[in-house]
């Protein structure tokens, strides 16, 4: 086994106790495919475990979290999110090695961590409904109550910032959570959750459930007993969880990725627009739902920018995540083939590439590296310029102005996040309002993750938000009560 910092605990947290499962998972670090750890494979009968854990915890019958006020459950977040603060480097070390991002990026995804629980600490005293001016004989109100248990089906992408962002807001609203994070990283979830104990939250306030997608994951979007479900991950998936969780009636709030465009004007400052752009398909491998997978690019520029982005696409190098380079390893031979054989494909029909990133001399062998490719010459509707890839892969577009720009922008069924990149202010708001996403970023992109941000998308993308004091609203659901008084 390759050395990790820490072992995080290898059960299912169920009701406050880990609990070891009759099988395991192997988890294979991606940068070379050797294996790090061992985690529980659920089965159905321990989510069923868990289901009943945080049912009793939010009914008052298991641990003390039904009776905690906003006040302490803020106090705990924070203080939970000062726990992971002094946790951070085992915690970044395990995302790295698990996810094979490079350790920069695994840092600043800990931190975010931390800060999803921060904000949702500031925000679960200020949850409150409202009064309506009604007949002068009633008094009428809104309470916002949580839904009970929320049920959570996380990707591998972002393990530590997804949770961060599911369970803060979950627990914010007074909900306790079932968590099936991905087998293919959860390491850092696994940790997370342990460092949640030690902090005090009550037993069954978070359970989580290790395993595989079509049976831990199946067997909590198709639970009787739970009250929400969020998950974040593929179209197809998405699907089946809704299905599954509409025979219940159980809400559903999906995040499934995106083919997200950069839009390049002529007059933008293009400095700050091609490092925004270059940042935007590398990030994580590119394997990131808001990733900035398409540029569009006004034509009168188009050669510069092609020329000015194939020298920055040269210039990038990919290695194991420990070494800090520009691209990581993907995530699993699987993804690396999938990736891959769109390119090849790609080639076939006349897509040029226009330039490729290098591996580092010395990178690991068995490690699941694709380098960034930089695609020109795509016609339109070509699936590389529709179709989430999930890797380092840029595809050029021009166009000719800002109608053309407009309709390639929303040539896709996905819809998560655009760039705009125009000085002209008339312009930046008709691109705003025209671009059919959930977020539209003007002259910088993603913000800096944007906690305080909703998020969220449209289409393909997916359906409800996350992030910001949307994020939590969207844990709670509203009671209205009208009082005749007389
Ligand atoms: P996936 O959607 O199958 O996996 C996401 C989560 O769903 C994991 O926890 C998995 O265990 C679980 N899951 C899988 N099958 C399930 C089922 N039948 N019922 C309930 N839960 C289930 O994604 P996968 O297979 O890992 O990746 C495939 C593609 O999905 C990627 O190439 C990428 O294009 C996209 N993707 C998008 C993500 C995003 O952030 N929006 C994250 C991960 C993948
Ligand atoms: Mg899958």
């Amino acid at each position: 086994m390759n050395t990790l910092p820490v072992q995080p605990p290898s059960g299912a947290l169920i009701g406050g106790q880990w609990h070891a499962t009759s099988e395991t998972l192997e988890v294979l670090r991606p940068a070379s495919g050797d294996p790090i750890a061992r985690i529980a494979a659920s089965t159905a009968d321990d989510v069923d475990a868990a289901v009943a854990a945080a049912r009793a915890a939010f009914a008052g019958e298991l641990g003390s979290w039904a009776s905690w006020s906003a006040r302490a459950r803020s106090e705990w977040l924070y203080r939970f999110s000062q726990a992971i603060d002094a946790d951070a480097d085992h915690l970044a070390a395990l995302e790295c090695a698990d996810t094979g991002k490079p350790i920069s990026q695994a840092r600043g995804d800990i931190a975010a961590c931390a800060r999803y629980f921060r904000f949702y600490a500031g925000a679960a005293d200020k949850l409150h409904g409202e009064t309506i001016p009604f007949d002068p004989d009633y008094a009428v109100m809104t309470l916002r109550e949580p839904y009970g248990v929320c049920a959570q089906i996380i990707p591998w992408n972002y393990p530590a910032q997804i949770f961060g962002r599911c369970v803060a807001a979950a627990l914010a609203a007074g909900n306790t959570c079932v968590l099936k994070p991905a087998e293919d990283a959860c390491l850092s979830v696994l940790r997370l959750a342990e460092l949640a104990v030690d902090t005090g939250l009550p037993d069954g306030a978070l359970n989580v459930v290790p395993g595989l997608g079509r049976v831990a994951g199946a067997a909590l979007a198709e639970h009787p007993d739970i009250d929400h479900l969020s998950f974040t991950g593929s179209p197809d998936t998405g699907t089946l969880v809704t299905q599954a969780a509409a025979v219940h009636h159980v809400p559903v709030t999906l995040e499934l990725g995106g083919k997200s465009p950069q839009l390049l004007f002529a007059d933008a400052d293009r400095q700050s627009a091609l490092d925004a752009v270059v940042r935007g398909i590398i990030q994580n491998a590119g394997q990131t739902c808001s990733a900035g997978s398409r540029l569009l690019v006004e034509a009168s520029i188009h050669d510069e920018v092609v020329d000015a982005l194939a020298r920055r696409f040269e210039a990038l190098v990919c290695d194991a995540g420990e070494q800090d380079p520009d691209c990581g390893a993907l995530i699993n031979a699987r993804q690396r083939d999938k990736v891959m054989t769109l390119i090849e494909a790609a080639t076939e029909d006349g897509i040029q590439i226009a330039a490729r990133g290098r591996l580092a001399d010395d990178a690991p062998a068995g490690g699941h590296f694709v380098v960034p490719h930089l695609l020109t010459q795509v016609p339109e509707g070509h699936s590389v310029s529709c179709e989430e890839l999930f890797g380092p892969v840029l595809v050029v577009q021009p166009f000719a102005d800002e109608a053309e720009a407009v309709r390639l922008a929303n040539a896709t069924d996905f819809g998560l996040c655009a760039g705009v990149w125009t000085r002209d202010g008339g312009r930046q708001l008709r691109l705003a309002k025209a671009i059919r996403s959930g977020q539209v970023f003007v002259n910088n992109y993603g913000a800096a993750g944007g906690i305080e941000l909703p998020f969220g998308g449209v289409g393909k993308s997916g359906h409800g938000r996350e992030k910001g004091f949307e994020g939590l609203k969207s844990y709670t659901r509203l009671k209205t009560v009208a009082i005749r008084h007389g």
